[in-house]
């Protein structure tokens, strides 16, 4: 019958990009795209969603390869991309924003020796566990000047700064702020 062929072509777009699209955060599938002639979804490739998810922000302009499949029977159009980048700056899928989030986990000997060494692991075991080790930069610190409260970490999201947070609390709050960061 000849029905069941879809026929492909090479996709290259560029708009501004609006947000994410998925049941989770951290699982979303499929990117928003506004171009001249209306809102596209694209279907983003499992290797490059948490990548990009961390670094693009609503609103800037992005282009998109990729490519368009067409069902000859149904007229439906489904857009797959291969890459993403951001116009503007230099950033692309595969440079995260570290500004965006970082955890700095204090390593030196006040902290390390109550506990300093395990925080760090059960925070990489939690943000792993969660589907969230690679969106977020783990840096090891010097003294953070609060030897009392040891161990210390200081997790960064944007602009904002916590203290005296646990891994659980840490996952909980990068979720939001990635979920914030999809739909805003
Ligand atoms: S040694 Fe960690 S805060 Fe001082």
């Amino acid at each position: 019958m000849g029905n069941k062929y879809l026929t492909l072509s090479e996709l290259n777009l560029e708009g501004q990009f609006l947000g994410f699209v998925g049941d989770k955060p951290g699982k979303y599938k499929y990117l928003q795209l506004e171009i001249s002639s209306g809102n596209v979804q694209i279907k983003l490739p499992k290797e490059l969603r948490r990548t990009l998810i961390s670094s693009l922000i609503p609103g800037e302009p992005i282009s998109v390869c990729g490519i368009s499949k067409l069902n000859p029977h149904t007229g439906k159009i489904k857009l797959k991309a291969y890459r993403v980048n951001s116009i503007d700056g230099c950033q692309d899928q595969n440079l995260p924003s570290p500004a965006q989030a970082k955890i700095m986990v204090c390593q030196k000997s006040g902290c390390l020796k109550r506990g300093g060494k395990g925080l760090l692991s059960d925070l990489e075991k939690t943000l792993c566990d969660r589907g969230l080790l690679d969106q977020v930069k783990i840096e090891r610190t010097g003294c953070q000047k609060r030897c009392s409260s040891a161990p210390n970490c200081i997790l960064q999201l944007g602009k904002k700064k916590y203290k005296k947070v646990n891994p659980e609390a840490i996952a909980s709050l990068l979720e939001n702020h990635l979920h914030n960061l999809g739909l805003d």
